[in-house]
C-alpha cells in the first residue's frame, strides 16, 4: 500500500504512521500507530470501506496500535491485548461525521467542510508463485490480474482455465482460490509419489512412458488415503481406490494384468478385472494412457495394442482418490498427470 500521507498528517494530526506490511488478513485495510485511540476511531470513520478497528489495550505502552478492517470482525478472532469496536459517527462533530466519500477515498475534515482526498491505493506486483503467469493492465483498485498456468503446470482444481483476483480498496488482491500445480515431469525417480490436486473427473487423462524392467509386477496405485502418501513401502498401502498391476512374473502371478481394489489393507476379491494377455516383456519401453470417461475407465498400452477397461461408475470411488503412487519395476521417463490428449504423440 503506497499512499501519500503529508496532506492527511496535516489535517488529521497524526503522530506517527506506520503502513506495516501486507497484513496476514485480507481485511486489514492499515495498520498505524496513534497516541489514542479516539484517532483510530476516527481514520476508520473517515475511510468508508472501514467497519471495524482494532486497537492494542496495553495500559503502560505511550501509543496504541491501530487496525481498519474492511469486513466484520470476529469475537473469536480478537487476540487478547486487543479491543475491536465497530466504526460509528460517535463523538464525531465536524463535517466528516456523514460519510460522504467514496470507497477510495478518505474524508479530510475542515473548520466548515470537508474534502474526500482520493488514496492511491495500489496492489504491488501480483505475488510470484511456481508455474504462474498474471496478465494485468494496472496494479490500481479495481483492476484484475489473470491467472494461467505456464507449461507443465495445472490448475487446481483440475479443469479451470484461470483464475482472477482484483485489486481491493484495501490495496490487497483478493484470495485465489486456485493455483497452478507442477503436472509434468521428465524422467522422474520410482516410486513416483503425488498428491493430486483435484478429484479426479470424467474427462481426465494422463499419460505415462517409461521401461518395463520385468521381473515383477509394474503397479500404479490410485490411493484413497492421505496417510498412505507418506508411506514410501507400497507393499503397506492400506487403501487403494483402484490398483493396476502389470504382471510378469509367471510362478506367482501369472501373466496377467489386473485392476484391483484395497481397502482397510483387505484387497478385493476377485480383481476387478483381468485379462490374460501381459503385453510387455522386460526390457519394452511403453506409453500408456489413463482416461476416464462417463462410461469406462481405459488404460491403453500404445504400441502393444492393448486396451483395458471396466464401466467408470459403481466399481470405483474416484472423487476419493489423492494420491498417486507409481512403484516397482519400471523406469520412468515422462509423466504428465493431466494430459487432455492422453499421450501425443501415442507412440513410444
Ligand atoms: C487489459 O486491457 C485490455 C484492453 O482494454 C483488455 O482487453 C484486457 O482484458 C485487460 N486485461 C486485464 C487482465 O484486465
Ligand atoms: C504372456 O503374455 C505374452 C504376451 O501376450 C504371451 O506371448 C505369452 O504366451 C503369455 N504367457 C502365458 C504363460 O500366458
Amino acid at each position: 500500500m503506497h499512499v501519500t500521507m503529508t496532506y492527511l498528517q496535516k489535517h488529521l494530526s497524526l503522530v506517527v504512521l506506520v503502513l506495516l506490511q501486507r497484513a496476514v488478513n485480507s481485511d486489514v485495510l492499515q495498520s498505524t500507530t496513534f497516541s489514542n485511540t479516539q484517532q483510530c476511531h476516527r481514520l476508520c470513520w473517515y475511510r468508508p470501506p472501514c467497519v471495524a478497528y482494532s486497537v492494542t489495550t496495553d495500559v503502560i505502552a505511550s501509543d496504541v496500535t491501530c487496525i481498519l478492517h474492511s469486513d466484520p470482525v470476529k469475537n473469536a478472532d480478537i487476540p487478547s491485548g486487543w479491543q475491536t469496536t465497530t466504526a460509528t459517527a460517535k463523538g464525531i462533530s465536524n463535517s466528516c461525521a456523514v460519510r460522504h466519500c467514496s470507497l477510495t477515498q478518505v474524508c479530510v475534515p475542515s473548520l466548515t467542510s470537508h474534502t474526500c482526498l482520493t488514496l492511491q491505493l495500489d496492489c504491488g506486483v501480483p505475488p510470484s508463485l511456481p508455474g504462474s503467469v498474471f496478465a494485468y493492465n494496472g496494479t490500481g483498485v479495481g483492476q484484475e490480474a489473470i491467472l494461467t498456468c505456464a507449461s507443465g503446470y495445472g490448475m487446481a482444481p483440475y479443469g479451470r482455465a484461470q483464475a482472477t483476483m482484483t485489486c481491493q480498496s484495501n490495496g490487497q488482491w483478493s484470495t485465489l482460490t486456485d493455483h497452478c500445480q507442477k503436472v509434468e515431469f521428465d524422467a522422474p525417480s520410482v516410486p513416483f509419489i503425488k498428491r493430486l490436486p483435484w478429484q479426479l473427473d470424467f474427462g481426465w487423462k494422463s499419460c505415462f512412458r517409461g521401461t518395463f524392467l520385468g521381473n515383477g509386477q509394474m503397479v500404479f496405485n490410485f490411493l484413497a488415503d492421505e496417510e498412505d502418501y507418506l508411506n514410501k513401502d507400497v507393499a503397506q498401502y492400506q487403501n487403494v481406490a483402484l490398483q493396476i498391476a502389470f504382471r510378469d512374473h509367471f510362478d506367482v502371478y501369472r501373466n496377467i494384468t489386473s485392476f484391483s481394489r484395497k481397502v482397510s489393507n483387505v484387497w478385493g476379491s476377485p480383481p476387478l478385472q483381468q485379462t490374460a494377455d501381459m503385453p510387455l516383456t522386460p526390457g519394452d519401453p511403453f506409453t500408456l494412457t489413463f482416461d476416464l470417461s462417463f462410461e469406462w475407465f481405459e488404460a491403453t498400452l500404445q504400441g502393444a495394442g492393448y486396451t483395458a477397461k471396466f464401466p467408470s461408475q459403481g466399481i470405483v470411488n474416484f472423487n476419493s482418490v489423492v494420491h498417486l503412487g507409481i512403484a516397482q519395476d519400471l523406469q520412468l521417463t515422462y509423466v504428465h498427470l493431466t494430459s487432455a490428449a492422453g499421450c501425443t504423440p501415442p507412440g513410444v
